[in-house]
């Protein structure tokens, strides 16, 4: 039987990955694969494209080649729209479509100077998912599109539906240095890592949204007394209470 529940589990994380872009940002900080590398302009890197930033960054290095590999498809069609855009369009432009995730104008730009830019696969992916970009609709930015930004879309509605401590948040952001960031998530972390998000966390859809196979998540709760909220909160406690926000645009 549970043999079978496994075949299924994996059935449903295929059907994500293999249907859908799952991630519209890296989440892994190049700076430290940068340092580690130690890049040289003949250097030649094979990596894994997953949203592309990482791949982009790492060309500040000059590096002779890198390769980007990717089993999703979608992954690759975003860092050729990435680089189609880093060709043709201003910084602003730029910026809107991936600081902001839309742009006011953007089927002119993806029509006129993007599009012409793609290979076919591309092209045929980005053609059928225009509203990641328009700016339309409930979710606005591409930052809330991809299976991995439909959990930080859900993540953010559940945030507003607690203006308070989405207000606390907010301050946390806006903490002036590390002592006081770290009084602050004090008060935050046993709110947000609450029963409720322990559950949601816990079920592998959520982990299949973000990327996380039934391999990994039963990692977690080999490693982990609380499982996946276990890992959560170890990460959280790291980012929050050791590295300034103010230094990690990941957050
Ligand atoms: C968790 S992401 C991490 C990637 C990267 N480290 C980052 O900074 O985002 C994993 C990526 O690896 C891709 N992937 C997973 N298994 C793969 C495989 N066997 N071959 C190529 N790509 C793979 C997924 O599609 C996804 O884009």
């Amino acid at each position: 039987m549970t043999k079978k529940i496994d075949q299924i589990q994996d059935w449903v994380f295929r059907q994500i990955h293999n249907r859908h872009l799952v991630y519209n940002t890296c989440w892994e900080d190049p700076r430290c694969d940068r340092q580690m590398l130690q890049l040289e302009r003949d250097s030649e890197i094979v990596m894994i494209t997953s949203a592309g930033c990482n791949a982009l960054e790492y060309l500040l290095d000059e590096p002779a080649r890198i390769h980007c590999i990717d089993v999703n498809p979608r992954q690759n069609a975003l860092l050729e729209l990435k680089k189609a855009a880093l060709r043709q369009l201003k910084h602003n432009d730029l910026f809107l479509l991936f600081g902001k995730g839309w742009h006011p104008n953007w089927s002119e730009i993806y029509t006129g100077q993007l599009r012409p830019l793609l290979p076919d696969y591309a092209r045929a992916y980005w053609d059928s998912h225009q509203q990641y970009f328009n700016g339309q609709g409930l979710r606005k930015s591409f930052y809330y599109y991809g299976s991995s930004g439909s959990v930080a879309w859900w993540a953010r509605q559940y945030l507003k539906s607690r203006p308070k401590l989405h207000r606390q948040i907010r301050e946390m952001f806006e903490a002036g240095s590390l002592e006081e960031q770290v009084r602050l998530y004090g008060q935050i972390e046993g709110k947000v890592l609450n029963r409720l998000i322990q559950w949601v966390v816990n079920q592998h859809i959520t982990l299949y949204a973000v990327g996380v196979p039934r391999s990994q998540r039963a990692l977690f709760f080999d490693q982990h007394e609380d499982g996946v909220l276990g890992y959560i909160k170890r990460s959280m406690r790291q980012v929050f209470t050791q590295l300034p926000l103010k230094d990690n645009y990941f957050w």
